[in-house]
């Protein structure tokens, strides 16, 4: 895989950057705009070089336009304009064609007929098998971005890590999550497991979860628990019939819910912190979208605080630290969530494999 850095000149070609602005938007307005900054140092880096630049993304959801985006690109990048001949333009949402998820040759190649020359500036959504990901870069020279590169060197040091190494993994869907545990519980000195993805282990201890989100599915989690690495939450936050309240695991009932972390896992957690090295963090404490941030901008906080070597990512996790305008603290932030754990339990992603 080559970096863009190492293209050669530039100068009138045709390039093909796919970016990944699929970025939160609320009442027509862009509400993060990390990701289009991620993008920034690739674009500026081409766009010098004399070359003429078409941007490619995709939005969820599918039918969505990508104008807010481009609306808000504009003010970074004055001389983007939206899906036309333009030097500097960005084309409309890639999923509004079917052929971008369902991989399609011809669509594919419509695409690769624009440029002379493919960069893949999404890392994360570079775990898709899609026509922009994994065809058009065999069908064109092709390379990496600045920022795909830089991905790449935070995450990969995970695969032989200093020790003490912390692993925090929190939100839900152990389906997608048990391969980085199954990994991390050997390459991780301790390994803390928050949000729901804990109510399996506390189902697999015997405790009753009550009403709380648990992951369906049998994740034989014996072994990871036998192997003396795993920390669960000591205490957390329910939610009963009487309100809201600090519970240990051995007093949920069965209608409560647990919301997120309670103060003793908390201070649990500023310890394992205290006695890493490193730590890799990824995913809320408790149930962020609907309002229950405390542990999750709690822990943000420690993080940001502990002058560790800290690496994070995943959707929740970032908008925390964005709560907490405290992004520069942590040595690295991967905008990648579903990529950025595949890519840490497979040690490759599809889109890699395309540029190689
Ligand atoms: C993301 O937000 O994680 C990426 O843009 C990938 O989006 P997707 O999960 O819809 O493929």
């Amino acid at each position: 895989m080559k970096s863009i850095l190492n293209s050669g000149n530039l100068n009138g070609k045709r390039v093909l950057l796919r970016v990944d602005w699929n970025v939160p938007i609320k009442d027509g307005q862009v509400t993060d705009d990390f990701r289009i900054k991620q993008s920034l140092e690739t674009i500026e880096y081409i766009r010098k070089q004399g070359a003429k630049l078409i941007l490619i993304s995709h939005l969820e959801p599918e039918e969505a336009s990508l104008r807010p985006v481009f609306e808000c690109a504009k003010r970074i990048i004055p001389e983007l304009t939206f899906d036309d001949e333009s030097d500097c333009t960005l084309l409309e949402n890639l999923r509004k064609s079917p052929g971008e998820k369902a991989n399609d040759q011809g669509f594919a190649e419509s695409l690769a007929s624009l440029a002379d020359i493919y960069v893949n500036e999404a890392f994360s959504v570079s775990h898709r098998e899609h026509a922009s990901i994994v065809s058009v870069p065999k069908m064109l020279p092709s390379f990496a971005g600045i920022e795909f590169m830089k991905e790449i060197e935070g995450l990969k040091r995970f695969f032989n890590p200093e020790h003490p190494f912390l692993f925090i993994l929190g939100g839900a869907k152990f389906e997608t999550k048990l391969p980085l545990l199954q990994k991390f519980i050997t390459l991780a000195d301790a390994v803390f497991v928050g949000g729901a993805l804990a109510h399996n282990f506390f189902k697999e201890q015997g405790h009753d979860v009550g009403a709380s989100l648990v992951s369906s599915g049998d994740f034989h989690l014996k072994p990871m628990l036998d192997s003396g690495k795993i920390v669960l939450p000591e205490d957390m936050l329910v939610k009963s019939g009487d309100g809201i309240g600090v519970d240990f695991i051995t007093d949920v009932g069965s209608t409560d819910v647990i919301v997120d972390a309670g103060p003793k896992t908390l201070e649990t957690l500023k310890q394992k912190i205290n006695d890493a090295r490193l730590i890799l963090w990824n995913g809320p404490l408790g149930l962020y979208e609907r309002g229950f941030k405390t542990g999750t901008l709690e822990l943000a906080k420690m993080l940001a605080e502990s002058k560790k070597e800290t690496v994070i990512g995943g959707a929740d996790t970032l908008s925390a630290t964005k709560e907490l305008n405290n992004q520069d603290t942590f040595t690295f932030v991967s905008a990648a969530g579903g990529a950025m754990l595949d890519f840490l339990a497979h040690e490759t992603l599809p889109g890699i494999e395309a540029l190689n």
